[in-house]
């Protein structure tokens, strides 16, 4: 317990100061890389993940690392360490200010320890396995709703969203009809933050990554929340897709995605709707030109200068 409650800490001072470095270069950074159309890495995501290792690896030279940038073991170990160095770039490039930094570790294959700090409303959410988690150092819960028409609800989309819109549109579609509000800030880590202290209600996601949930997940465990993959199964930081709430409402959320197949299968209008929609998509090179570029990965080195 002492150890992972050193981890915890560690974790959260090593978030705190790579989130600082990545706030003192915001407006001045540039895009320095695209793995997609969509997809950037600024300069920030590099500095702040080099300084995140070089912490790590000069405390616990045996551990090992897996870094969004910098790739690293994906397998679970005796101690893997799980970086999100700046999640939210989209926003941050774009100069809107919700994004924050993500360190988790995890041991055998368990995560115990994690922390998530948003630098622009120093906040830092932290959480050791089986002790709790807390914001700023004060204990932190989950909501009480127990409707999804009293719930505010918060989701992402995934990079390859252009490639599977339908599904994830219906998903949409559905709890817009439910809930009473819907968000979609763009920093997986800060959502289930949000939602592990209580200011959501739910949140669903395809398409994510180990480091946008690796600390999330365990500060909302901790805080009372629930995890699940889309159709109730054990949710795993390695499998893409997520969906967490307060626990009270879950049963709801589940349902809410069944009804959703089913509807989608049930609804003929919508299926020729689909049809056109896939007929006029044909007949538009730039989108398939802008596809096929999306999937480049890796490829282009632009320099933005965006806020210089
Ligand atoms: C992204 C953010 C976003 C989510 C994407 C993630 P990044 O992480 O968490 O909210 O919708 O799926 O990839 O790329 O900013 O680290
Ligand atoms: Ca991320
Ligand atoms: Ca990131």
């Amino acid at each position: 317990m002492e150890e992972i409650r050193y981890f915890r800490d560690l974790a959260g001072e090593i978030a705190r100061e790579a989130g600082e470095l990545v706030k003192s270069l915001y407006r001045r950074d540039i895009v320095v890389e695209r793995k997609g159309m969509v997809d950037l890495v600024t300069e920030a995501d590099l500095k702040s993940e080099a300084f995140i290792m070089k912490r790590i690896s000069e405390r616990f030279p045996d551990h090992e690392i897996l870094a969004e940038e910098a790739g690293g073991g994906f397998g679970k170990t005796k101690h893997l360490w799980i970086v999100d160095p700046l999640d939210g770039t989209t926003n941050y490039a774009h100069g809107y200010p919700v994004y924050a930094v993500s360190i988790a570790l995890e041991m055998d294959g368990v995560i115990v320890a994690g922390a998530v700090y948003d630098p622009n409303l120093k906040e830092l959410f932290k959480a050791a396995r089986g002790e709790g988690a807390t914001l700023n150092g004060e204990k932190i819960g989950v909501s009480h709703a127990t409707e999804l028409h009293e719930s505010l609800l918060v989701t992402g989309f995934p990079y390859y969203f252009r490639e599977r819109p339908d599904e994830i549109l219906a998903l949409f579609r559905a709890f817009s009809l439910r809930a009473q509000g819907i968000r979609r800030a763009g920093s997986a880590a800060l959502d289930m933050c949000a939602l592990a202290c209580g200011r959501f209600d739910g949140f669903w996601e395809l398409g994510l990554k180990p480091w946008d949930t690796a600390a999330g997940s365990l500060i909302l465990t901790e805080a009372g929340g629930r995890l699940s993959k889309l159709d109730g199964s054990s949710f795993d930081i390695r499998m893409p897709e997520l969906l967490a709430s307060n626990s009270k409402i879950h049963e709801r959320m589940l349902k809410t995605i069944k009804e959703s197949k089913t509807s989608r299968k049930a609804r003929p209008q919508e299926k020729q709707d689909l049809k056109k929609s896939k007929t006029s998509r044909k007949a538009r090179p730039q989108e398939k030109q802008d596809l096929k570029k999306s999937k480049t990965s890796r490829k282009v080195k632009t320099i933005k200068e965006r806020f210089v």
